[in-house]
């Protein structure tokens, strides 16, 4: 079953055909970094502009290395949220028009959906259930995998996403977006014992998270710091290493605790976030102590992309599930609210 994913949730135009839900032809991805850079962040009007110019061509070139035409398209997986609405529309009803043209069945995907399935598409895949972690420029959240389509939450954010937290830490250090990578390079040449930054681990027990302290606390302390001078030989670098040391000190310790609190054996660790080299070396190391297996997509998969949308458009298709025409795109968008998707089965 070859099925189009197209994901237009937030700064990516992506497009990308994937058979039977784990073998993907194509993963076409055209990024915005370079139109909002200059304002350290992603401008909404901007953004939706821009994925209105470049959707056709995205698709396109999907088909093109995909090699196969039009014709042999069986479904259209597209993101209906969670998002920014303006990005969000220019996917939903480009595949809307294809749908209707092409005459073959399309499913609104959730994003998170997609983030927690882009694993895959890789060789290497876990077993259900296990605990997946996303964790990106929008989203912090823990949630129990039972199976396709079955998906229970054991935590969120309740402010800033982790990803969130770099991108304006980074924009602190005047470093630039996305911050993710830049801090993490940056990182490699500092201390991290340098500053004890706050670790918000909540009340106890707790698999919710909490970026926002943490990042005023970095905000105070470079404004201290460039009033007073660099002191005591603390470098940009150090700042970086020290702030990047206490998101994963959080992230590692709640992924291990939903694990041991659902007795689950694998966790899926998905989202920009994901990329970062040491998180994942953290994760391994922890897991590996505790005989837990730890799975990450590769970095193409974790960062937005359509083939992790085509891949849970394609279980949800398989079952005979159909979004009609009338669904819509929402900002906000709990995983396990189907009714939105209007099943038309
Ligand atoms: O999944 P994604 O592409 O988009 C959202 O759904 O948000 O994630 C983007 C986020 C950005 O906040 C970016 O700074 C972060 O992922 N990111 C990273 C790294 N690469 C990207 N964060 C930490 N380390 C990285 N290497
Ligand atoms: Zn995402």
């Amino acid at each position: 079953m070859n099925v189009l994913g197209i994901d237009t949730s937030c700064d990516d135009t992506s497009a990308a055909i994937v058979v039977d839900g784990n073998v993907p032809l194509s993963n076409v991805v055209y990024s915005q970094i370079c139109l909002h850079h200059p304002y350290g962040g992603v401008v909404p009007e901007l953004a939706s502009r821009e994925h209105l110019r470049n959707i056709v061509e995205v698709v396109d070139q999907a088909f093109a290395k995909a090699a196969i035409d039009q014709q042999d398209l069986d479904g259209i997986a597209v993101t209906i949220g969670p998002g920014l609405i303006g990005s969000l529309l220019v996917g939903l009803y480009y595949a809307k028009g294809l749908s209707f043209v092409l005459g073959v069945p399309f499913i609104g995907v959730n994003h998170l959906e997609g983030h927690i399935l882009s694993v895959f598409l890789e060789e290497s895949v876990p077993d259900f259930p296990f605990v997946a972690l996303t964790v990106s420029g929008g989203h912090t959240s823990l949630y129990h995998v039972a199976g396709f389509g079955r998906y229970t939450s054991l935590g969120q954010t309740l402010d800033d996403a982790a990803g969130e937290a770099f991108d304006k830490v980074a924009k602190l250090l005047g470093l630039g977006y996305p911050g993710g990578p830049v801090i993490e390079k940056l990182a490699v040449e500092g201390n991290h014992e340098k500053i004890r930054f706050p670790r918000a681990y909540l009340t106890r027990g707790s698999l919710d998270f909490s970026f926002s302290g943490l990042k005023t606390a970095v905000a105070l302390f470079v404004r201290k710091w460039r009033e007073t001078g660099e002191p005591l030989g603390i470098s940009a670098a150090d700042v970086a290493a020290s702030f990047q040391e206490s998101v994963i000190d959080v992230l590692v310790q709640k992924v291990m605790e939903a694990v041991e609190k659902s007795g689950v054996s694998s966790v899926v660790i998905a989202g920009g976030v994901a990329c970062n080299k040491t998180l994942r070396d953290r994760l391994i190391e922890q897991a590996a102590s505790q005989a837990v297996a730890v799975f990450f997509p590769r970095p193409a998969y974790c960062t937005d992309n359509g083939a992790m949308i085509a891949v849970a458009g394609y279980h949800r298709l398989f079952r005979g599930e159909r979004s009609d025409l009338s669904v819509d795109v929402r900002s906000r968008f709990p995983i396990d609210d189907l009714e939105p998707i209007l099943f038309d089965r």
